[in-house]
C-alpha cells in the first residue's frame, strides 16, 4: 500500500448529456501525491484537469475507480480539503479578517484561537495592513490572496487550487506563484494545483502530471528533476537552470501533439 497522503486508482468519470447519451471526461487516472508535496495537473483545456480536482475534493463521484485520502476514500467534501477557485470568492460584506475567520466560526473555533489564527494567515499572505478591508478596497491578486488565507485558516490537509491565477496579470500571477512557494515552505501544506500554463507547472511543482486531450487519461509523470528536489522562489533564477529550458521544449511538444488531436 502507497504511502502517499493522495491517491488516485483508475479514477473514472462519465457525465450524462442530453438525449440519453453520456460523454467520458477522465479515463482510468492514476496517480499519488505525497505529503508536503506540490503536484500540478497540467493538460490543455477540457482534458478533465477540474473534474479530477473535484472529485478530489469530493464535489464529484468517480465512476469508477477510487479516490483515497490516507487510504480511506474520499465520500463528499470535508475539512481535510480545502478549495480555491479561479474566480474570487470571498465574501464582500466582511472584511478581509472576518473573511479568514468566517470558517473557524462555523466550525466553532474560540474566539481567541481565531483572531491568532487569522492574524497568522493574513501576514503569511502579506495582507496584515489591509485586515480591515473590505475586499471590493482590494485588488484582484489582493483578493486571491484573502481566499487563499481563508482556506489555510480552516487547517485543510490538502489545498486544492484550480487556475486560481488565471484571473491576474502577468506580474501579479508570478508574484502569486512566488508566493505560494513560501506558503509551501512555511506551512508544510500539501498542494495539487490545475493550471494549463506551462512555466506556472515548471516554477510549482515537484511533481508534474500531463493529462492528454479529451478524454483525460495520464499521458506522463514529469518530475522536474532539475531543481534537484529544492523548492526555487525566485523566476529570474529558475529560468536560468540548466536543464528548464529542455523541460519546457519537451512539455511544448507534448501540449501541441495534444492539441493536434483535438
Ligand atoms: N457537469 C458536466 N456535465 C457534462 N459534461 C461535463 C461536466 N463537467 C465537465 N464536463 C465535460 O468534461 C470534460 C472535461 O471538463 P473539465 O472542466 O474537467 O476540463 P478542464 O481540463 O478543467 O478544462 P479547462 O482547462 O478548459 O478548464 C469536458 O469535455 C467537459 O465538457
Ligand atoms: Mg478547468
Amino acid at each position: 500500500m502507497s504511502e502517499a497522503l493522495l491517491h488516485l486508482d483508475g479514477v473514472s468519470k462519465v457525465f450524462p448529456i442530453a438525449g440519453g447519451k453520456s460523454v467520458k471526461a477522465v479515463d482510468r487516472v492514476s496517480f499519488d501525491v505525497e505529503e508536503n508535496r506540490i503536484c500540478v495537473l497540467l493538460g490543455p483545456s477540457g482534458c478533465g484537469k477540474s473534474t479530477i480536482l473535484r472529485m478530489i475534493a469530493g464535489l464529484e463521484d468517480p465512476s469508477d475507480g477510487a479516490v483515497t485520502l490516507h487510504g480511506k476514500p474520499v465520500v463528499g467534501p470535508a475539512r481535510d480539503r480545502g478549495m480555491v477557485f479561479q474566480a474570487y470568492t470571498s465574501f464582500d460584506w466582511l472584511s478581509v479578517r472576518r473573511n479568514v475567520e468566517f470558517g473557524m466560526k462555523v466550525n466553532g473555533v474560540p474566539h481567541a484561537e481565531r483572531r491568532d489564527r487569522a492574524a497568522h494567515f493574513i501576514d503569511l499572505v502579506g495582507l496584515t495592513k489591509f485586515a480591515e478591508a473590505y475586499p471590493s478596497q482590494l485588488s484582484g491578486g489582493m483578493r486571491q490572496r484573502v481566499a487563499i488565507a481563508r482556506t489555510l485558516a480552516n487547517g485543510p490537509e490538502l489545498l486544492l487550487m484550480d487556475e486560481p491565477f488565471g484571473a491576474l496579470d502577468a506580474e501579479t500571477r508570478w508574484h502569486m506563484q512566488e508566493l505560494m512557494i513560501d506558503i509551501a515552505r512555511q506551512e508544510n501544506t500539501t498542494m495539487v494545483i490545475v493550471t494549463h500554463d506551462i512555466e506556472e507547472a515548471i516554477f510549482l511543482a515537484d511533481k508534474i502530471i500531463f493529462l492528454s486531450s479529451h478524454p483525460g487519461r495520464l499521458k506522463e509523470v514529469i518530475v522536474p528533476e532539475f531543481k534537484h528536489g529544492s523548492r526555487i522562489n525566485d523566476k529570474e533564477h529558475i529560468v536560468q537552470l540548466p536543464g528548464y529550458a529542455e523541460m519546457e521544449q519537451k512539455i511544448m511538444r507534448l501540449m501541441r501533439e495534444e492539441g493536434s488531436r483535438e
